[in-house]
């Protein structure tokens, strides 16, 4: 039996940032087989295993082969429990896949060695640093040609901003891709030999033996000369800055071939951070603290079509949950018992009886939970710091399509606003509904929900991708300043914002009404 504290002490849960196509889902493939959670590679989403095609999602998922049930994924690795948190991306890109950085203690970033730092990965990026959580970058895809090495260090520091420190080199790539110089572990790994005689072990010099042929070829050289460079002129490994997000530890390596991968895997449970305090308004809550308590960070609607059921995701921060407790929730008081909970596993739900911080946890809701509740068992009653909002970059014109039915149309608007699925706006002049989304999915999701749940048929009218910029100083605000390229609206807190047409749009503006301050949410 483990105590409470090894329990919290043994998680880690990370997300993985990328742009679509840098190789997340064969990276988490391979993750859950070290893990044993799963048997065979292909398993995570449907979209090319079609494994998930006759499972309950709701409509549109299916149609889009996204798994719910890959939101989450919980493995053991030695003594380690790994939660993997799933980041939608491309089409499904949406608000939650910001929100769910905000449920993870540290990062993973594969980035696509022949594209380096791709829009997407800049993006979630930006999140992450704002956190200040641990950030460990995989460059993939070594077997095929890619950029050099140093120029993909260069564009991490350069693009993002951020230190890297090479935990291990490539020796070749492509075709010639021998394996990888591990600086950390003192050994060089072997591409595509078997186990036996993979690893081969270096000198007091750092070398390996001079019989091998690795030894004598170019890339060996290379790789030791871009060695020498990074002992010299780059930056020194340091735990601090890992820990503050302001250094990155980069391995190479090769996920479809399953290159690189357990070296990265071991290592980084080593280096990551195990669940981190929260801040709240009674001020910082401790993971070891006994108390069970957590927050939403997303609500996953219809699950199951059948039921109008919805999940709400829990990241735990503190305590321990157990099946059937009492929890209290802070924005209401209201105290409920808590007795159909679900935890994720690879491709199949379970009921979870325990769960610690740390860990993620999915909750039967009907409606009582909101992104950013916080939920508590026992005294006191507290409050998780605020989600921060991210900035909408997708606007619709909505209305209801038959005009006799507008009650159902705004209290579904309402419901679906509240949720967070979905920003809402007013603009100033019409008072018309603009909605505004970080993704497309999120519009045909509305959509599909104001039939489904609201009996509401709605217009839909797109206006495009707009620059959403907040007023700072409202009461030097003009009705001339409204105008088709800088649409004024309020949000749903009756701020201002104007919405530009274009960067140029924005800049424009910004020239002619230099008293005008503007500012931008996250994201
Ligand atoms: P994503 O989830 O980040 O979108 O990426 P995914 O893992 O689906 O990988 C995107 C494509 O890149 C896939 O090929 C995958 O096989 C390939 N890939 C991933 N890792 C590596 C690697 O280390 N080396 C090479 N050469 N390719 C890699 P696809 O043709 O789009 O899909 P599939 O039909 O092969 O599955």
């Amino acid at each position: 039996m483990t105590s409470f504290k090894e329990d919290v002490l043994s998680r880690r849960t990370f997300a993985i940032i990328s742009h679509p196509d840098a190789g997340k889902t064969t990276m988490t493939e391979k993750l859950l087989l070290f893990g044993g959670a799963i048997r065979d590679a292909g398993t995570v989403k449907g979209k090319k295993s079609g494994k998930f095609a006759t499972s309950d999602w709701m409509e549109i998922e299916k149609q889009r082969g996204i798994s719910v049930t890959s939101s989450v994924m919980q493995f053991a690795y030695k003594d380690f429990n790994v939660n993997i948190l799933d980041t939608p991306g491309h089409q499904d890109f949406s608000e939650d896949t910001y929100r769910t950085l905000m449920a993870v203690d540290s990062a993973v970033m594969i980035v696509d060695a022949a594209k380096g730092i791709e829009a997407q990965t800049l993006k979630l990026f930006k999140v992450c640093r704002m956190r200040g959580i641990p950030i460990f970058t995989f460059i993939n895809k070594l077997d095929r040609q890619g950029k050099m090495p140093l120029e993909l260090l260069e564009e991490l520091e350069e693009v993002l901003g951020i230190q890297s420190y090479p935990m291990n080199w490539p020796i070749g790539m492509g075709k010639e891709f021998f394996g990888i110089y591990d600086r950390y572990n003192k050994r060089v790994e072997q591409f595509r030999t078997e186990e036996a005689d993979r690893f081969l072990s270096l000198d007091a010099d750092g070398h390996i033996a001079a019989d091998h042929p690795i030894k004598q070829t170019s890339h060996y050289i290379e790789a030791m000369d871009d060695i020498m460079l990074l002992e010299e002129a780059g930056n020194d490994f340091s735990r601090e800055k890992i820990d503050s997000g302001e250094l990155s530890p980069v391995f190479f390596g090769s996920a479809l071939t399953n290159f690189g991968v357990q070296t990265f895997l071991e290592t980084y449970l080593q280096f990551a951070p195990a669940p981190q305090p929260r801040t709240a308004d009674i001020g910082e809550i401790d993971p070891l603290n006994e108390q069970f308590s957590g927050f939403i960070f997303k609500i996953q609607a219809n699950m199951n079509p059948a039921h109008r059921d919805r999940i709400a995701f829990l990241r735990i921060c503190s305590g321990k949950f157990e099946r059937g407790m009492a929890v209290t929730l802070a924005r209401t008081g209201k105290t409920t018992k808590v007795s159909q909970s679900t935890q994720f596993l690879a491709d199949d739900r379970s009921t979870v009886n325990e769960a610690v911080s740390g860990d993620i946890i999915g909750l039967y809701d009907t409606g009582n939970y909101q992104i950013g509740d916080t939920i508590t068992a026992g005294k006191p009653i507290f409050q998780y710091e605020k989600l921060p909002q991210f900035t909408p970059e997708l606007f619709v014109k909505v209305a209801a399509k038959n005009v006799m039915k507008q009650k159902s149309f705004h209290k579904g608007i309402d419901q679906l606003v509240q949720e967070g699925a979905i920003q809402l706006y007013k603009t100033v002049r019409t008072e018309e509904y603009i909605l505004g989304a970080v993704g497309q999915l999120q519009f045909e999701v509305f959509e599909h929900r104001m039939i489904g749940e609201y009996n509401s048929e709605v217009r839909m009218e797109s206006i495009g991708s707009k620059i959403a910029r907040w007023v700072e100083n409202e009461e030097d605000i003009k009705d001339s300043m409204s105008s088709s390229r800088s649409t004024l609206v309020r949000d749903r807190a009756g701020k201002l914002v104007f919405l530009f047409e274009n960067d140029f749009a924005l800049r424009w503006f910004q020239d002619k009404h230099e008293n005008i301050r503007l500012y931008n949410l996250m994201g």
